[in-house]
């Protein structure tokens, strides 16, 4: 049985050999420059091309025409990260009591007035769950496992509200980040009391010890 396989599998290639070779000596065959039926310019050919010819394709060699250098003000719209020890916090302020207002207009639809989240829709309770990490039910909050305040500004500056990302000045995210972490019990909670790029890069998380450092050596210190 096994043989007799075998002699038929060697059958069938030397069939299909010459028949490859064939096939690779047809691929650059001419096509032709328009179309008969449409008259429309035909398709031009794939280039072919082997590792040796790379460089020699390569987009610094051709001008392709298209694209454009990237705007000074393209460029700042989307570098906005802000790094754990607050590099990259643009300037700008807020007050709590500004934040409060914010709040309530802005966010409070889906995290709740009191900050608890509204299940139905997805948004997660933003404060509250202190030592519940370790537990059987951990609650994660920015209150209880966010281990950088500034977190919470890139967060919000760049991802809410959901519904219009983007849309928020660093300001008003200076002001809602006073307000949020507030009434987490991390901030004060004096309406007048300033969030800005220094008080932020001064607010101790709760939870700031609750991380280890990534062992793996590709992903280490900067
Ligand atoms: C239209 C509903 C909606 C609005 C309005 C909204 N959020 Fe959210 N928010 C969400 C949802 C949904 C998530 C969960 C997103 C996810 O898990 O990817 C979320 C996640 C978050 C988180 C991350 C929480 C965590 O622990 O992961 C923060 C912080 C946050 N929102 C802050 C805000 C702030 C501040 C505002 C107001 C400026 C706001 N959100 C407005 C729906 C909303």
């Amino acid at each position: 049985m096994f043989t007799r396989n075998l002699t038929l599998i060697c059958a069938i290639s030397a069939l299909a050999l010459p028949g490859w070779a064939q096939d690779a000596s047809r691929t650059s065959a001419a096509l032709p420059e328009t179309l008969e039926d449409t008259g429309e310019r035909a398709p031009m050919e794939v280039p072919k091309s082997s590792a040796a010819e790379i460089p020699d394709i390569a987009p610094a060699k051709n001008v392709f025409g298209v694209g454009q250098p990237a705007t000074e003000e393209q460029i700042a719209a989307i570098d906005i990260d802000v790094m754990p020890d607050g590099r990259g916090l643009p300037e700008g302020s807020g007050t709590y009591a500004e934040g409060e207002e914010l709040y309530e207009t802005i966010c409070a639809a889906c995290h709740g007035s009191d900050m608890m989240g509204v299940a139905e829709l997805g948004a997660p309770r933003l404060i509250g769950g202190r030592g519940t990490l370790a537990s059987d039910a951990p609650v994660k909050t920015v209150e209880s496992y966010w281990p950088y305040a500034s977190t919470f500004f890139d967060y919000t500056h760049r991802a809410m509200p959901m519904t219009e990302p983007g849309s928020l000045s660093a300001d008003e995210v200076y002001a809602i980040s006073a307000y949020v972490l507030g009434k987490a019990g991390i901030t004060s909670t004096e309406p007048d009391s300033v969030m800005d790029a220094a008080a932020m890069a001064e607010v101790e998380m709760p939870n700031a010890d609750g991380f280890v450092s990534d062992p793996r050596p590709d992903v280490g210190e900067e």
